[in-house]
């Protein structure tokens, strides 16, 4: 697949490449200034002319005189809804990503290597910051196992890796030096999301625990991030019970990642004791057997994806650190292989967890919460005041909210409307759903303090009712259950099929809102 490279210009630039194709938003032509718009003026006059005529709320495209005009083909993109139609579900914002997206695929169609959008004025430094979230987030693909790469248009072509694809965002001089400060951001983060995409994406016996602690180590420090990894003797001799319970029958692992962020404080006032520190908990199981209750083949691949918690905050932190953004961050990532083994952990067996509580095991393939429990542990051993775990925690969240809505649980209103801003700001969905009480029944057992399994048929609450039996005394707590949300099947907004990281860039948005409570 090729390489993006982003530029950021009042007008396009002078090139020889003639095969380009130019982009523009119905909705924001009158903005673009006149000397600009000339080349295009009769091919946008025929497009729109189709657009009306088509009653298309998408797309129109041309082929062009390319000497003349400078591009082989001028698409328009519909921004504006026809009159009387359906609200459209996705926000604005949303809408410019996937725009983004598709036009970089007509281009690929194309076999363009060049793409300009023209951008115009109104508020176009945002506008541009969100092309460049969807161009990033859209031309991902995880193709490194296909002898053909893919080019992002619909067929594999034999490709070069190396080759650039360059994306100019045309924008007013006025909105020069906002685009200049938010574009780079932009890219940063999603770049951060596609690292992670590509980390889930791989193979469960490709990234074992032992591999995907490599990456950790890796990232951190391109990341300038300290990074601290307990190994299985460190966890077994410290009390890690649920880890080393659920990680025992793999070849590798069990480990506990843990990553910390300290910004430069600008002023004392700012190291002050109560100061905001956020930790981020990760599920990182590299596969998801079920263990001895064995999960049923069908699907069972998809099960490589359980890690994606882990791989998310590992992303989200490095790209906070990136940043420099100015509050405290730690990450905290249990790694471990739930595998089928005459050394696996059984159901019936009662562990001790870090925390001093005991756990019965009803069921081996509810590990997420027995690693997590541990994780949140570590979270208050670091001082976190605000923790958030993410993790693809129960099939029930995906039956009661699908695919493109995560599910959201939190101890504090606050808390939890702060995180459902953050989602709403990138475009990543969450509804809350309630910590039960009534529930919380339905996990005791006549044995341990604990079973690891509720009697409710809500089994989303049940297990978040169960990570917050684990929560450290005053701390602010919400817990993300991303089952449904974390890989598409087919396209998606701007996501190809596979990984979608859902949460790298809800953390970074969290991340900025609490600096500023800092
Ligand atoms: N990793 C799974 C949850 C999951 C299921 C993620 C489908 C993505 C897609 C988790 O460890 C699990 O197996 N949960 C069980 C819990 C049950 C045994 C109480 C489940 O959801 O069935
Ligand atoms: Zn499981
Ligand atoms: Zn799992």
């Amino acid at each position: 697949m090729s390489q993006l490279r982003f530029s950021i210009v009042s007008s396009p630039s002078k090139s020889d490449d003639v095969s380009g194709v130019a982009v523009f938003f119905n909705g924001c032509i009158d903005d673009v200034p006149a000397r600009v718009l000339r080349p295009f003026a009769g091919a946008l006059a025929l497009l729109m002319r189709d657009l009306n005529r088509k009653k298309s709320r998408d797309c129109v495209a041309m082929p062009v005189n390319a000497d003349e005009v400078g591009f082989s083909h001028v698409a328009l993109f519909n921004m504006v809804p026809d009159e009387g139609a359906k609200p459209d579900p996705l926000s604005a914002f949303e809408q410019v990503k996937v725009v983004a997206a598709d036009a970089l695929k007509f281009a690929a169609g194309k076999k363009a290597q060049r793409v300009v959008f023209f951008l115009g004025k109104h508020q176009a430094g945002l506008v541009a910051a969100l092309v460049a979230e969807g161009a990033v987030l859209g031309h991902y693909r995880f193709d490194k196992y296909k002898s053909k790469k893919s080019d992002g248009g619909d067929d594999d072509v034999a490709k070069d890796d190396t080759k650039i694809l360059s994306v100019e965002l045309v924008v007013d001089k006025s909105e020069m030096a906002g685009a200049q400060a938010q574009v780079p951001e932009s890219i940063l983060v999603t770049e951060a999301a596609n690292t992670a995409r590509d980390v889930i994406n791989e193979p469960g016996s490709v990234m074992n625990p032992e591999a995907f602690v490599e990456v950790v180590r890796r990232e951190a420090a391109a990341a300038g991030v300290e990074c601290e990894v307990l190994d299985p003797d460190q966890l077994h001799d410290g009390g890690y019970g649920g880890l080393c319970g659920v990680g025992r029958g793999a070849m590798t692992g069990p480990y506990m990642a843990v990553l910390r962020y300290q910004p430069k404080f600008a002023s004392a006032k700012k190291q002050k004791k109560d100061a905001v520190h956020l930790a981020l908990v990760g599920k990182g199981i590299t596969f998801d057997t079920g263990g001895i209750c064995i999960k049923p083949g069908k699907g069972m691949g998809d099960m490589k994806n359980d890690m994606s918690g882990a791989a998310i905050v590992l992303s989200a932190v490095c790209a906070i650190a990136k940043l420099g953004l100015p509050v405290r961050v730690t990450a905290v990532i249990p790694i471990a292989e739930n595998a089928v083994d005459a050394m696996s952990y059984l159901p019936g067996d009662i562990l001790r967890m870090k925390s001093g509580k005991t756990v019965h095991v009803d069921n081996t393939d509810a590990e997420g919460r027995l690693i997590l429990a541990d994780a949140l542990w570590q979270a208050g051993h670091e001082g976190a005041t605000h923790i958030v775990d993410i993790a693809t925690l129960t099939g029930a969240i995906a039956i009661a909210l699908g695919s493109s809505v995560a599910g959201l649980f939190s101890n504090d209103d606050e808390f939890g409307a702060m995180m459902l801003e953050a989602g709403d700001a990138v475009g990543e969905d969450m509804w809350q759903l309630p910590l039960w009480q009534e529930y919380r029944e339905g996990l005791q057992h006549h044995v341990a303090d604990l079973n690891n399994v509720g009697k409710s048929r809500a089994g989303s609450i049940t297990a978040a009712l169960f990570l917050q039996e684990f929560v450290p005394d005053g701390a602010k707590w919400a817990h993300l259950d991303i089952a449904g949300v974390d890989m598409v099947d087919g396209r998606w907004r701007y996501y190809d099929k596979g990984a979608t990281a859902f949460g790298v860039r809800t953390f970074v948005a969290l991340a900025e809102m609490l600096s500023d409570n800092t």
